[in-house]
């Protein structure tokens, strides 16, 4: 059975400097919600797509969609929320029941190759019930007591050999995700990731290897950065 994709695409991107809801922002002239929406469609696993877009935007989205080729998958748009995690409760929504797996990808992640979808819809397929993509950290994390302004105090360093940065597609078992986004709603808890959700209510999540590549875009350097991998890709 194949897996459904939900993509959270509503965010504003306000770290990327003024203009259009980030996923509307082009990356080789095509918006990166459909590089992103391209990603999944091209993995053999998925076979429905369900896009969660600004809430204003809904029209402009279905449209942007059409108007770019898409494999012949199944793509659905749905109205986003306020925060990530109702848009993606949002968009869950709108996936069929029966369906067992389901990815959640931000659309703010272009460029991830094909095979870290792969990659993860197995590993739910093959029974975990979350399952996330992750690479180890380039630099030395610290944390500190956050501070208004001026200098922040350290409070510790936690072992980088044991942190993990964390990407999508995250995957899940949907009835699992389901549950848990429901419960985090009755009980207001709020997280920065669907995995987040599962480890609070108790549940077992696994890492599996994420790419360089799935980089999120965040920021105007993030952008920059993009264009390069693109470019290369396409040479
Ligand atoms: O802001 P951040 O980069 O963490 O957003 C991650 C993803 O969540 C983006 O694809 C963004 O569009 C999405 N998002 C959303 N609804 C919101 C806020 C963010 O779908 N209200």
């Amino acid at each position: 059975q194949l897996a459904a994709a939900v993509v959270p695409a509503a965010g504003r991107g306000e770290r990327l400097g003024p203009g259009a809801p980030k996923a509307l922002r082009e990356l080789g002239g095509v918006p990166l919600l459909v590089h992103a929406v391209r990603a999944l469609a091209r993995s053999r696993a998925v076979g429905l797509v369900v896009v969660c877009a600004p809430p204003d935007g809904v029209a402009e989205v279905v449209s942007l969609l059409d108007s770019h080729g898409l494999d012949g998958k199944d793509v659905r748009v749905v109205p986003g929320g306020a925060s990530r995690q109702e848009s993606v409760r949002l968009g869950l929504a709108a996936v069929p029941e029966g369906t067992r797996v389901v990815l959640v990808h931000d659309a703010a992640r272009p460029l991830v190759p094909v095979e870290v979808v792969d990659a993860v819809a197995a590993a739910v397929r093959a029974g975990a019930g979350a399952v996330v993509p992750a690479v180890p950290l380039a630099d030395t994390v610290k944390r500190v007591e956050p501070q208004p302004s001026g200098p922040e105090p350290v409070l510790d360093t936690p072992d980088r050999a044991a942190l993990r940065a964390v990407q999508t597609p995250q995957g899940f078992d949907l009835p699992g995700l389901v549950e848990a986004h429901g419960r985090a709603l009755a009980e207001g808890v709020e997280v920065t990731d669907d995995a987040g959700l599962i480890e609070r209510f108790g549940g077992r999540v696994v890492v599996v290897p994420g790419h360089e590549e799935a980089f999120k875009v965040t920021r105007p350097l993030d952008l920059v950065l993009a264009e390069a991998v693109l470019a290369r890709r396409r040479a």
